[in-house]
């Protein structure tokens, strides 16, 4: 069974569903999705932060293992409940879900243990001090909201903040609601996300991925949940994967282990880059949402074959299989997205799945015959191409031929080195 009902659940479902293994798949989504309703046995659409209701379904339909999509379920500890009551489950336990959920956790850690690539920092749950810190970093500072905020807790210096004041109002805002923060320095260079798939003693990486967060070409407008991906990211060198692997992901999730809890699931780490010097980001507990849909694509070795062998923790000495050629995944959204836009407006053009590309399903809905605009982001277009040139056709050939009323997507997705 897979919680969540996004175009990542999508992926995730559909490489599920090519397995080998006899199965019956289930999903328990927050919304509609009629890309995962084709492809499951049952598709129900329910609370799955609420672990009664999770772990009484689970037992209901004799659940075997439960892969969790996002990160509000994992920081609700569903993968606690559910594993107490006899489900295997890839995804964290709430305590290490903190990873994302906690920012201050994450940067305690990587400071405590000397791990590579972490910013100088300070927590903040007053604003005591606040003014001094930041006057202390120039113009290079980032504000982050300590919790989850799906993705509007980040406040850059130049981009999403302009002068100290902004800044400030936007900690007096997170203390009047009674959270925290943290005042990091701010990195420059090239973003990408590097995700591994975790049993608890075994790691296996998977290849780099970058994204594209802001809504309009040429990486500019407002940051949103992603507006395409694509993988592998030639900027990245097979040899400086391992090495990232050996200096940052292996030692943090060593550190994570002394507390006697494995890390069973996705590892994400958002990762950047600069004169070959490499920082983190941030952690996320689950897989990324666009870049899961390249990566399944591209991902030739039995899907649930790795989820079962994670959940035995039999990861050591699998080989997972990867298709050389690249892919592509572009997101078409609701005009106004990640604002205020409107939803309930037929989809044409979604025929056009081929060999090489394929359309998940993010924010869409059914009625009667027709497909409907429900959300923000409402497809993901992922296309396959010897090169990223012939991948980036595959897909945009596919987006093109989609439309419905204040249909967007960006057109330049993985050109951002050309
Ligand atoms: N695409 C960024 C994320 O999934 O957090």
């Amino acid at each position: 069974m897979v919680l969540g009902s996004g175009a990542r659940e999508h992926a995730i479902i559909k490489s599920l569903s090519k397995s080998k293994y006899e199965k019956k798949l289930f999903c328990i989504g927050s919304g509609h999705n009629p890309g995962i309703y084709k492809l499951c046995q049952h598709y129900t659409i329910g609370d799955y932060n609420d672990s009664n209701f999770v772990v009484n379904y689970a037992k209901e339909h004799n659940i075997k293992m439960v892969i969790i999509g996002p990160e509000n379920p994992l920081e609700m500890g569903i993968a606690d409940a559910l594993l107490t009551s006899g489900v295997e489950v890839i995804g964290p336990r709430k305590e290490l879900a903190m990873i994302e959920s906690s920012k201050t956790f994450t940067r305690d850690l990587q400071k405590e243990f000397h791990i590579p690539g972490g910013p100088k920092y300070c927590s903040f749950s007053n604003m005591n001090g606040v003014e001094d810190y930041i006057g202390d970093f120039g113009d290079d500072f980032v504000i982050k909201y300590d919790g989850l905020a799906g993705g509007k807790g980040v406040k850059v210096f130049g981009e999403h903040i302009h002068s100290k004041s902004d800044g400030l109002s936007f900690c007096k805002d997170i203390i009047s609601e009674g959270g925290s923060f943290l005042i990091e320095e701010k990195f420059i260079g090239e973003e990408f996300s590097l995700m591994s798939f975790c049993d608890g003693k075994n790691i296996k990486h998977m290849p780099v991925v970058q994204d594209h967060k802001r809504a309009f070409d040429g990486d500019v407008g407002p940051n949103t949940g992603g507006m395409g991906a694509y993988s592998p990211a030639p900027l990245i060198t097979e040899e400086l994967n391992e090495e990232i692997m050996k200096d940052i992901i292996h030692p943090t999730l060593a550190e994570l282990k002394r507390r006697n809890i494995d890390y069973k699931g996705f590892l994400y780490a958002g990762l950047m880059i600069n004169e070959q010097k490499i920082k983190v980001l941030e952690y996320n507990c689950r897989f990324g949402d666009p870049e899961t849909q390249p990566i399944l694509m591209r991902m030739k070795s039995d899907f649930l074959s790795l989820c079962l062998k994670a959940a035995k923790q039999e990861l050591k000495g699998v080989q997972i299989d990867w298709d050389d050629r690249f892919a592509l995944g572009v997101v078409m959204a609701s005009k106004g997205y990640p604002e205020k836009y409107e939803t309930g407006f037929p989809i044409s053009g979604l025929n056009g799945e081929n060999e090489t590309t394929k359309v998940f399903h993010c924010g869409t809905k059914i009625e009667g015959e027709k497909i409907l605009s429900n959300g923000g982001r409402v497809l993901c277009v992922t296309g396959l191409g010897g090169n990223l040139d012939t991948a980036f056709k595959n897909a945009y050939e596919t987006t093109s031929k989609i439309s419905w009323d204040g249909a967007f997507y960006r057109k330049d997705i993985g050109k951002r080195n050309q």
